[in-house]
């Protein structure tokens, strides 16, 4: 069965609630198209509205993180009850931004993953290389590390609804977009990697995302390939050319 593609804008630490607002009505009518899931995952504060505006659409609206308790003092954090309480479903875990400036790890990834499945919410679970693990050649071992840990505990049923972003460091925010080819090379070593860790079925129905500076441009051709199920998108998915990333065909 062929995989549904999955286009996911990720909007970072942008957009106020009242421009949340404003945004999701300018990109509503251009990204209607019922043959891929269209998510925007979206600052914690903005869920509430950014749902209002989006309702009756086809767009899901998604988190950016979670925490892997369910609820206490851990001031400044949101639990996954909290995001199901007002419909949430997919949530991003395991950002390189947020393995770099807050120090996650893929242990807490994990951690994060494992609850994220407790309350039915399905995670975006990112994984990438950075331009010095590519160039000294352990691309592949860090990011099969990266997905074995963060898929400790989790099941093979659950791991199929799963969806893996791959997002190679250095092509993120910065205009330089990884090649088709070393794309589709690793996304398939993900696919390949979780055909070991479970079966040849799980790792058919996964779905895997590339993201790193995606545009208009790219879009098409990345999304054409064998194991490249759709995208992770920052920048221009603030932007009406998210419309035609999600029309890439
Ligand atoms: P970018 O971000 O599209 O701006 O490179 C992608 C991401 O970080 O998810």
């Amino acid at each position: 069965m062929a995989r549904k593609k999955i286009i996911a804008g990720n909007w970072k630490m942008n957009k106020t609630p009242s421009e949340a607002v404003a945004l999701i009505n300018e990109l509503k009518p251009l990204v209607a198209n019922d043959d891929v899931d269209v998510v925007f995952c979206v600052p914690a504060i903005d869920i509430i509205p950014a749902m209002e505006a989006a309702e009756g659409s086809n767009i899901c609206i998604g988190a950016e993180n979670m925490y892997f308790e369910e609820s206490g003092a851990y001031t400044g954090e949101i639990s996954p009850a909290m995001l199901t309480d007002v419909g949430v479903k997919y949530v991003v875990l395991g950002h390189s931004e947020r393995r770099e400036y807050f120090a996650e790890t893929s242990e807490t990834v994990n951690k994060k993953m494992l609850k994220a499945y407790e309350h039915g919410i399905t995670p975006i679970m990112c994984c990438g290389e950075t331009l010095e693990q590519r160039e000294q050649g352990v691309t592949m071992d860090f990011i099969r590390q990266q997905v074995k840990v963060g898929f400790l505990g989790i099941t093979a049923d659950q791991a199929k609804t799963a969806v893996i972003a791959y997002e190679p460091i250095w092509a993120i925010g910065t205009g330089k977009v990884a090649t088709t080819e070393q794309a589709q090379e690793v996304c398939a070593g993900i696919r390949a990697c979780i055909a070991e860790i479970y079966d040849d079925a799980t790792a058919e129905a996964i779905r895997i995302q590339y993201g790193g500076s995606v545009s208009a441009g790219s879009a098409p051709e990345l999304f054409a390939q064998a194991d490249i199920d759709g995208g992770l998108v920052g920048g221009a998915a603030l932007k009406p050319d998210f419309g035609k990333i999600v029309n890439y065909k």
